[in-house]
């Protein structure tokens, strides 16, 4: 401790000797008030390891990050910005910036407690320490900070409760305490402050009720609490105002019911409290909020009717109040819901038509009825809905027959009619349901006659359950069409004849054919002529779930031999290249003295090219020790800029001679890449070219890749599993990818190592520019320099030579494997030329269960976790199935991962 205090007494002295050495005068009327600052900044620069300031520039107020008092040019600190520098360190120094009025130190790695003398900063409005590990207890001396009208301090790892001195910030118009360990309860006078719109303190272990003076002397727009443990009723006085705009109160233990005063608040836009113990109804009064447009408040226990009232609020797009015990029939005014998403009503007691009326809401995407007792028939007019994605009725008392008109709903993904009256037979018009892919369940109704060979069209469908019918004939031989099956139930219907060959059947248990009147052949006991025994295999547990292997039957043998053989070929080539181009790259001692001119270089961003220094960039990019890594087109540097901005530079390697002999086109193309903006892709903002050598710069991002947050920290102790955050990773990335191929750019190296986090764990996709750049179908590349890493190239590149959206779309799968099983594409611990999707694809013909594919420590953690881990390796299966064509898009594979995170 002592020995650390001189440390900080020395450079604050140190820095001192530093300014008086550079110092020239820039303001003559607070010499004296300039000297101190300066070393205050320059001890918290030392602390701190803030970069870029001090050195050539002696006014402080010009230094990145720093906002002087404006007007009246006094060179009193006023704002200090250090967010997202990946900062940590003693911040006691800050403190004496006695003049801030703002700071932001988000997203740094400050851990420790929060230091009380932040107290002393009495001028302070605005103070965010979000993001970062603080731990310990809110240190109570924060009560001082009298002129503070925003507090951020989530998603640190604060303990203990609230304390009470800060009831004393009355001017606070955002508090913001979320995703801590904060326990006790929200204390009441939180409801005192009379400026407060922003409450949050989501994500903690809150108990005890909500203050029922919450929100009633203030002007409260937004209320977060949720996954707490919350109890008591909601007050009504958070309506009082009706300012309220968000209320968020989900997963929690809230009881009671939904206060009349909800229809005061004509602003409310949206309102999630689902996951609580509520009671009643849903007040009349709800029609008043005109403006609400996501109403969520599943899993409680809610009664009565469905109000008619909701038809009120005109932009209304979710309405989701499944699992509650709601009685009654739909209300006909719900059809005026022009903007109505999804109509989520599962797990009710409703029943009734589904009416006519609701199939004017034309924007519906998913309507889920199921587990309800709904007991009219299936309109045939269902499918004028014409965006619907999800029709989901199973587990009612629907009759008739299902109408020929369901081949109209062309969009739609998944169809669950299982466990009602159905009667009649299978329409062949479900064939037209080309999208159809989740899955067609038609189980457990009272369908009969043959299955419609045109079925076999099925080509992208995963799931196909048609059991326990009267179904008879045979299964037909054009059902082999179904390449993406993988599952199936035929059992306990009339068929009869052979089970077709076909690989998704012969791997399926027997229990999928079982209890028909005469099917034969694998995989029943039967062989076919014969009657059939009895299900003893049954008793066998086999996996529940089953994956195609292959599709080509008896070419695969070959075709895998070609393509191993094509790929330790590619392999080689790179590994030689990369050896090279290493060879190639100047030693410490030559670049010294060698240093190269700039034949062409730009800036896109204006107010970037003050901070970014060309000759600066080139400089770092010669020292081995600023290399991060090696890509298969580049390798990447850290660039530190004299301003203080670090960039991250990538320097492609000399074999892409063509990038640089075709430079106009090249710099046309990056500056149209670098207004290219989505925000999972990477871009260029600027670049560099000298001798044969062009350099990219990007921003520099924190948190490396998804490969290293994998592959890496997984070795390590500190490996949290945290499913939500790979999942968000993946629908990011498959966002970004989406993107790219919506303006028709194919990537040619997707892998892990290419998608950079940034310090929110956002994923960005790099490498885009090299896929513009090299794109082989404008002749600037030859195709061998394409192929991208080994164990993410899809099989067909090896005869096709060609690189396509569906090859996309399989590397894509292949990093989706990588976040569930946390194994690397390509691993000796397969076996030999096995790599990771083979692996996975095989697991069935292993005997081996989903878990012991999945990474465990994730899918072990709750049933959540598991079951959206189990969806979304279908998702991957789909991605990486050896046929390009029935591959989906990348748009559909964003659609079922979103599908997963929602559910
Ligand atoms: C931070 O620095 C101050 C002043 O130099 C010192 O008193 C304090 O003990 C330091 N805190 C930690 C955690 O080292
Ligand atoms: C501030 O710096 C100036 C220039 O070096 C020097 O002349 C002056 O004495 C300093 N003032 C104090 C209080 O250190
Ligand atoms: C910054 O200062 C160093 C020496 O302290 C000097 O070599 C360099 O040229 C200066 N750069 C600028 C832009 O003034
Ligand atoms: C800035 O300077 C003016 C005039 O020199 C003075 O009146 C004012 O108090 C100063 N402000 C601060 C914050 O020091
Ligand atoms: C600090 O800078 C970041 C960008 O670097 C910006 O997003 C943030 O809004 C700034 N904070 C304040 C308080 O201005
Ligand atoms: C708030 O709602 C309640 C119940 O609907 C009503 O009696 C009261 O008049 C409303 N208050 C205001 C200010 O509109
Ligand atoms: C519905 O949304 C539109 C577009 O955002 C808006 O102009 C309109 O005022 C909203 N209607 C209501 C009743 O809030
Ligand atoms: C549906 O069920 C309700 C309640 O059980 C019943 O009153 C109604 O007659 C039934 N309708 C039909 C068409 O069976």
């Amino acid at each position: 401790m002592v020995s650390s205090m001189f440390l900080h007494l020395f450079i604050a002295a140190v820095a001192g000797v530093m300014i008086l050495l550079e110092f020239e005068l820039v303001n003559g009327v607070q010499p004296q008030l300039n000297n101190r600052t300066r070393a205050t900044l320059m001890a918290i620069s030392e602390e701190l390891g803030v970069s870029g300031w001090g050195a050539n520039n002696s006014d402080f107020c010009s230094w990145p990050g720093i906002t002087c008092d404006g007007e009246t040019g006094n060179s009193t600190v006023e704002k200090l910005n250090l967010s997202h520098r990946s900062l940590r360190g003693n911040l006691t120094f800050v403190a004496q910036l006695e003049s801030l009025k703002s700071l932001d130190l988000s997203s740094n790695s400050f851990h420790g407690p929060i230091p009380p003398e932040l107290g002393n900063l009495s001028r302070i409005e605005f103070l965010d320490l979000s993001f970062n590990k603080f731990g310990g207890f809110i240190p109570r001396e924060l009560g001082g900070l009298r002129n503070l009208r925003s507090l951020n301090l989530s998603s640190n790892q604060l303990i203990g409760e609230i304390p009470d001195e800060l009831r004393s910030l009355k001017k606070l118009e955002e508090f913001q305490v979320s995703t801590n360990i904060l326990s006790g309860s929200v204390p009441s006078w939180v409801g005192n402050l009379s400026s407060l719109r922003v409450f949050t303190a989501y994500e903690n272990v809150l108990d005890g009720r909500i203050p029922d003076n919450l929100g009633s002397v203030s002007e409260l727009e937004m209320l977060n609490l949720h996954s707490n443990q919350l109890e008591g009723p909601i007050p009504a006085s958070i309506f009082a105002s009706g300012k309220l705009v968000v209320l968020i109160l989900t997963q929690n233990k809230l009881t009671g019911e939904i206060p009349v005063e909800i229809g005061n608040c004509t602003s409310l836009s949206s309102i999630r409290i689902g996951n609580n113990g509520l009671i009643g109804t849903v007040p009349m009064t709800i029609g008043n909020a005109s403006s609400l447009t996501y109403f969520e408040a599943d899993n409680n226990n809610l009664s009565g009717e469905l109000v008619s009232d909701f038809a009120r609020c005109p932009n209304l797009t979710l309405l989701n109040l499944a699992s509650n015990g709601f009685t009654g029939t739909i209300p006909p005014e719900f059809g005026s819901l022009m903007n109505l998403q999804e109509l989520i009503l599962s797990s009710n007691n409703l029943f009734g038509d589904i009416p006519l009326s609701i199939i004017r809401c034309k924007n519906l995407n998913k309507l889920d009825l199921s587990n309800n007792r709904f007991n009219g028939t299936m309109p045939k007019e269902i499918c004028n809905m014409s965006r619907l994605q999800f029709l989901l009725v199973g587990q009612n008392s629907i009759k008739g027959e299902i109408p020929h008109e369901i081949g109209n709903c062309v969009k739609l993904l998944e169809l669950q009619m299982g466990s009602n009256y159905l009667t009649g037979n299978i329409p062949s018009e479900i064939s037209h349901l080309k999208n159809l892919q989740i899955s067609l369940n038609l189980s457990f109704n009272h369908l009969h006659g043959p299955l419609p060979p045109d079925l076999g069209r099925l080509d992208k469908l995963v799931s196909l359950d048609v059991s326990n019918n009267q179904l008879s004939g045979n299964i037909p031989a054009e059902f082999k069409g179904m390449l993406s099956l993988i599952e199936v139930n035929f059992s306990n219907n009339l068929l009869m004849g052979p089970v077709p060959s076909f690989g998704p059947f012969q791997k399926s248990p027997n229990s999928s054919f079982s209890g028909n009147k005469g099917l034969c052949g694998e995989p029943l006991l039967a062989s076919c002529g014969r009657s059939l025994g009895n299900d003893r295999e049954d008793y066998h547990h086999r996996v529940s779930y089953r994956i195609i292997l292959a599709v080509i039957g008896s070419g695969l043998a070959v075709f895998a031999s070609v393509t191993i053989v094509v790929l330790l070929f590619m392999m080689r080539e790179r590994q030689e290249k990369v050896a090279k181009s290493k060879s190639a790259e100047p030693t410490e001692e030559e670049e010294t003295n060698t240093r190269p001119a700039i034949e062409a270089g730009n800036v896109f961003i204006d107010n970037l090219k003050q901070a970014i220094e060309l000759d600066a960039v080139v400089k770092a990019t010669l020292k081995d020790s600023n290399k991060l890594m090696t890509g298969t087109f580049s390798s990447v540097y850290k660039a530190m800029m004299p301003s203080g901005l670090i960039l991250l530079v990538k320097k492609l390697k000399s074999m892409d001679r063509t990038i640089v002999h075709h430079q106009s086109k090249m710099i046309r193309e990056l500056e149209r890449l670098s207004r290219l903006s989505h925000e999972n892709l990477m871009q260029p903002i600027g670049f560099v070219i000298y001798e044969d050598v062009a350099l990219l710069l990007h921003h520099y991002l924190p948190n490396g890749t998804l490969a290293q947050l994998l592959h890496e920290s997984s070795k390590e102790a500190e490996y949290e599993p945290d499913w939500p955050r790979r999942l968000s990773i993946a629908i990011g990335v498959a966002e970004g990818l989406a993107f790219l191929h919506h303006v028709a750019v194919i990537h040619l190296d997707i892998s892990s190592a290419n998608v950079f986090l940034d310090s929110n764990f956002k994923p960005l996709l790099g490498e885009i520019e090299i896929s513009k750049l090299l794109d082989p179908s404008r002749g600037t590349a030859s195709i061998s320099a394409v192929a991208g890493s080994f164990g993410y190239i899809p099989p067909e590149y090896a005869y096709t030579m060609l690189v396509t959206a569906p090859g996309n779309v399989y590397s894509y799968g292949v990093i989706l494997l990588e976040i569930l099983t946390t194994r690397l594409p390509v691993d000796e611990g397969f076996g030999e030329g096995v790599d990771l999707v083979k692996w996975v694809h095989a697991a069935p013909t292993r005997g081996e269960t989903p878990e012991q594919i999945l990474d465990a420590k994730l899918s072990t953690v709750s049933f959540t976790w598991r079951r959206e881990m189990l969806a979304a390796l279908k998702v991957a299966l789909l991605c990486t199935d050896s046929v390009p064509a029935k591959r989906p898009k990348m748009k559909k594979v964003v659609e079922m991962l979103q599908e997963i995170s929602q559910t």
